[in-house]
């Protein structure tokens, strides 16, 4: 079975305090989760070892960073390279989150060299799609997303886009409540997954986790799971609440 996974993104959210308490709620809670199964927490870079020595011993709980710049070091104020986080035992790394697209004009291109960086550190992406509501209400968000994997993802090799977790967001459903319906996520995944079984094969594709993020809660993380291509999810608010964040982990095909 591919990778079911619940990702947290607390992006530039908690102070110190607030952060040191939640994990010590989600540790506490410690879902039992399974040989396929993962729960990623992408926390602010400076928590990243608070939330190592919070989740230190729970299976399967991995530390993610946010974002991660393409050189592996040299004059880049305030960045932080995929090495970096490699040797502080940081192996998931969320990139080109549509925020980051947005507000940073971060593009196709450079994500492709991001994108390069971590995996070149055998470390894993997660690599974030998805389109605005012009799209969507234009009925074209297919072709759009694709557009997004072509540009910065199809160079790579079968071996590598298998290291890939892509997660589609659109950005409509990212912390406005409204959430794509579970028929509607479906449809997308399965047409990412077509992308990547017509460039690659379908054993190919097959390997490939696929998550769904905007608005994913407790109330509706297993509807939108239990669907064959949504192979768990990327998770911002309700990742801010322990109950929530363990419902969502606990909904985990
Ligand atoms: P949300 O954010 O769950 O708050 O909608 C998801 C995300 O941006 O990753």
């Amino acid at each position: 079975m591919r990778k079911q996974i619940a990702a947290a993104n607390w992006k530039m959210n908690l102070s110190i305090s607030e952060a040191s308490i939640l994990l010590d709620q989600l540790a506490a809670t410690s879902p039992n989760l399974s040989e396929h199964q993962e729960a990623v927490f992408a926390v602010p870079a400076i928590y990243i070892p608070l939330a190592t020595q919070k989740l230190d011993g729970l299976n399967h709980f991995y530390v993610a960073a946010q974002n991660c710049h393409p050189k592996a070091n040299g004059a880049y104020t305030g960045e932080i390279s995929a090495p970096m986080l490699a040797s502080i035992g940081v192996k998931h790394i969320v990139l080109g989150h549509s925020e980051r697209r947005e507000y940073f004009n971060e593009s196709d291109s450079f994500l492709a060299e991001k994108t390069n960086a971590v995996l070149s550190e055998g470390s894993t992406p997660i690599f974030c799609c998805g389109e605005p509501l012009t799209i969507r209400e234009a009925g074209t968000q297919n072709s759009f997303v694709e557009t997004q994997l072509i540009n910065s993802l199809f160079h790579l090799s079968e071996e590598q886009i298998t290291k890939v977790v892509i997660a589609y967001e659109p950005i409509w459903a990212i912390g406005t409540g409204k959430t794509a319906s579970s028929e509607q996520a479906q449809e997308i995944h399965a047409y990412i997954r077509s992308v990547f079984a017509t460039k690659y094969s379908q054993a190919i594709a097959d390997q490939i986790s696929i998550l769904y993020g905007g608005s994913v809660k407790a109330s509706n993380a297993k509807q939108i799971f239990s669907q064959p291509d949504v192979d768990g999810g990327l998770v911002g608010g309700a990742s801010l609440i322990a109950t929530e964040f363990v419902a969502i982990i606990n909904a985990l095909k």
